[in-house]
């Protein structure tokens, strides 16, 4: 179990605390994963009574978990809690804030803070935490930060923010958030790779044809309107999480499973992508949107229709639907297209990684490449299609059949993703938090694309909601013979 600390949670009032962060909190203690005198001194702009705050907890907790728990478990968490009224723009407050941290009766001296607040925030706020000495390590204890997503909206805005706050924090305090890296699916792949001998032998360029990285929702923004038009496909779920399980599912073996070894692997393989040719680019990326259409026999909105629902007018260039090829400039990967492609309103919801194998060296000209998936979600799964005899009197008649095995099955320990990264950031564990070269790698290879975009104003091509890949994404494909996988199983 980690040393005792507490966790100061900024924007404790906002979505991401309520729906995660003090759920996910309260599930860990009662799976006995916090130590005892652990605190939680939640932090938020407004005046809230210390009674009134556990109140809102207990509601919160009580209204999500439905009484299943035990009444002991749920009375010492209450007992965590604390709140503190503090404005990020405020210093005065700070001032209060910092007298009332360093006070050894109420707090130990470990504090990971977790910045849960608008991106505008984070630099402000860690200014304020060093302005007050909040930051400094030198006195014993540690003081982690940890980062929300996202770092950055471009590579300029993301190494502004890390010049900000580096003049305050070394590399070893700050915690840069992609939660996908918090999901256990994730790390499954490192299993997979690196706990089986079999894989490593054909882990590259000699037996691999091509890698999908795939992640569908049939979900449409919803709600989300304003921040999505300005964020788009790209930038919120390709430049994180889809380059993220690229980076996993190409790196080389690492030294060990330590957490630098593995962010050492990660950062080459990223600043290994070849950068997109300009002259070439759309071989290389394509965009869409969806208008209306049909999800599980319900009618639903196209993009715009739910931007002019909005007030947010009725047209814009925001992609719905991304989809790129990249190639990695080692020996392993060379020549091997990896594609990522994602979209929202699509036929079905999935993240999953798709490798096909080459077609080489058997005695059947017609027999179907082998392919491995991976799935992450909904369900974590891997599955192998191979080619087996079809019983009968005819010797050579085959078919491919899936083997598939369940990486979670019943019973298996349920921990979420924010819930197993707020335990690494009170265990001081950075192997699932974004190295800042990461970052940087990942706003490299975005940048240009956002760049070929903005200045592209030719229409953009639509899909009808509920659909499969628009037939116009297929342009990216290397050759005639690869198509998108329609979900894990075909
Ligand atoms: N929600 C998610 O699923 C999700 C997913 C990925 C990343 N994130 C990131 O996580 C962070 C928090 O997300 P969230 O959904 O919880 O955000 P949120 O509900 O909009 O706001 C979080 C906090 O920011 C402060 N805030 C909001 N609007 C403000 C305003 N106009 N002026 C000053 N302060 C304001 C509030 O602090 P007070 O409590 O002090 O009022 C609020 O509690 C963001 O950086 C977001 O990008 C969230």
């Amino acid at each position: 179990m980690m040393d005792k600390g507490t966790l100061v949670l900024f924007g404790a009032k906002g979505n991401l605390a309520r729906v995660k962060l003090i759920p996910g909190l309260f599930h860990l203690d009662l799976c006995d994963k916090l130590p005892p005198d652990m605190k939680i001194l939640s932090v938020g702009r407004q005046e809230v009574n210390a009674d009134a705050w556990l109140d809102e907890i207990q509601d919160m907790l009580k209204k999500k978990f439905k009484g299943k728990y035990s009444k002991t478990v749920f009375d010492r968490f209450i007992k965590r809690n604390l709140y503190h009224c503090n404005s990020p723009d405020d210093p005065a407050a700070f001032k209060k804030f910092a007298a009332r941290l360093s006070n050894e009766n109420e707090f130990t001296k470990n504090i990971a803070f977790f910045l849960s607040v608008r991106p505008s925030d984070f630099a402000l706020i860690v200014d304020q935490l060093a302005e007050h000495e909040l930051l400094n390590e030198s006195k014993g204890g540690y003081r982690r930060v940890l980062i929300e997503k996202p770092f950055g909206t471009d590579l300029k805005t993301a190494i502004e923010l890390q010049t900000s706050i580096e003049k305050h924090l070394k590399e070893s305090q700050i915690y840069r958030i992609d939660h996908y890296l918090g999901k256990s699916a994730l790390q499954n792949i490192l299993i997979t790779r690196f706990a089986n001998s079999i894989f490593e032998p054909i882990w590259n360029s000699h037996n691999i044809d091509h890698i999908q990285i795939t992640n569908h929702e049939q979900l449409g923004v919803g709600e989300r309107t304003t921040f999505y038009d300005a964020t788009g496909a790209l930038r919120d779920m390709v430049q994180s999480h889809l380059l993220q399980m690229l980076a996993l599912i190409t790196m080389e073996k690492p030294k060990s499973f330590n957490p630098d070894d593995i962010r050492e692997e990660k950062i080459k393989v990223l600043e290994s992508i070849k950068k997109i040719p300009l002259n070439n680019m759309d071989d290389h990326v394509f965009r869409a949107q969806y208008k209306r259409g049909e999800i599980n026999g319900e009618r639903v909105p196209g993009y715009l229709e739910e931007l002019e629902k909005d007030g947010l007018g009725n047209s814009s260039f925001t992609e719905t639907y991304a989809a790129i090829k990249l190639f990695i400039d080692n020996e392993r990967w060379k020549d091997v297209p990896i594609y990522l492609r994602t979209a929202k309103r699509l036929h079905e919801a999935g993240t999953y990684i798709s490798i096909k194998f080459k077609n080489k060296n058997t005695l059947l000209e017609n027999a179907n490449a082998n392919w491995l998936v991976i799935s992450i979600q909904p369900i974590e799964s891997t599955h192998f299609e191979i080619q087996t005899k079809i019983p009968g009197l005819n010797d050579f008649d085959f078919r491919t059949v899936n083997l598939e095995c369940l990486n979670r099955i019943e019973g298996d320990e349920s921990i979420d993703a924010y819930e197993t990264l707020m335990l690494d950031l009170m265990n001081g564990n950075q192997s699932r938090f974004l190295h800042i070269n990461e970052v940087k790698a990942q706003w490299k290879l975005i940048d240009q694309i956002i760049d070929y975009w903005s200045e592209n104003k030719s229409p953009l091509v639509e899909y009808i909601a509920g659909s499969s890949d628009p037939t116009e994404s297929k342009r990216i494909f290397e050759r005639d013979d690869q198509f998108w996988r329609k979900s894990i199983h075909e």
